[in-house]
């Protein structure tokens, strides 16, 4: 009978191990900040306040990370990851000049390699590739890109940076759907914006802080972000801000 039991029990875990199968990651998320929203929410910092170097980017949306996810579109975390790569051989000169054009620090007296490294071990070691894979990924990402930034993309929809103007949220949207170029009669892709409020009263404007381009699980191809965990920071009917950069306190 204990066997039995212990019998069961094992089936019992294995199934629980299955069901989590979901959580597998089945797409990539291509997460691109713009820096002067990203570097008042630093200033503002309730915990640990901090500062953007200076000057502040106002010319590009700059990747946050690459971030695997299930097939819901929720970010994978993990608990075991692989050991950390040789940094030195991975980040070689042409690497690092590769991503220094699309992913380069923000913050104050942060070195080109913090914020690689620091997305490697939160999101991309829990992606089931090599670190190599994962920068090489971005990079190739970057690349499908064909006006270079996402920002120009923006730009020749007349979505510019500007202290007197605030767009639809559907306009921006609009905008970026430019990025896939593909045939006609497929749905258009969904993509993620976030939001961050201009400050506690406002109600009638809103800033925008990320855009999210999901691609397949090797970074080949553009695909809709799942609207399951489509965030809703930009729809509460506020129409959307490029602020320029705030002066620093
Ligand atoms: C902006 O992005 C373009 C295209 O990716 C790049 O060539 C340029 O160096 C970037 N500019 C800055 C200031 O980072
Ligand atoms: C909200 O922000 C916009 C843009 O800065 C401004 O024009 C508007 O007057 C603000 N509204 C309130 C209630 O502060």
């Amino acid at each position: 009978m204990k066997k039995l039991t212990f019998f069961l029990l094992v089936i019992l875990l294995l199934e629980i191990t299955i069901s989590d199968d979901s959580k597998n990651p089945a797409l990539l998320k291509f997460v691109l900040q713009w820096p002067p929203t990203f570097c008042m929410n630093l200033n503002n910092d309730a915990k640990q306040p901090g500062r953007c170097q200076e000057p502040i980017l106002q010319h590009n949306l700059t990747l946050h990370g690459v971030w695997p996810a299930d097939q819901d579109g929720i970010s994978i975390t993990c608990c075991t990851k692989p050991p950390y790569p040789n940094w030195d051989q991975l980040f070689t000169p042409t690497v690092e000049n590769q991503l220094m054009a699309f992913w380069p620090p923000l913050r104050e007296n942060s070195q080109k390699r913090d914020l690689w490294m620091h997305e490697w071990k939160a999101h991309g070691a829990c992606g089931g590739t090599t670190a190599q894979v994962y920068f090489n990924t971005a990079i190739r990402i970057n690349n499908m890109l064909q006006k270079g930034n996402l920002f120009n993309y923006l730009k020749t929809s007349g979505i510019i940076a500007c202290n007197s103007l605030s767009f639809a949220k559907k306009d921006i949207v609009d905008a970026i759907r430019k990025v896939f170029v593909v045939t006609p009669p497929s749905p258009p892709l969904d993509v993620y914006l976030t939001c961050i409020p201009i400050d506690s009263r406002n109600r009638t404007h809103v800033y925008l802080k990320e855009v999210t381009l999901c691609t397949n699980l090797g970074g080949t191809s553009f695909i809709s972000c799942p609207s399951k965990s489509a965030p809703k920071s930009c729809s509460t009917g506020a129409t959307i801000m490029l602020p320029h950069p705030k002066p620093q306190p």
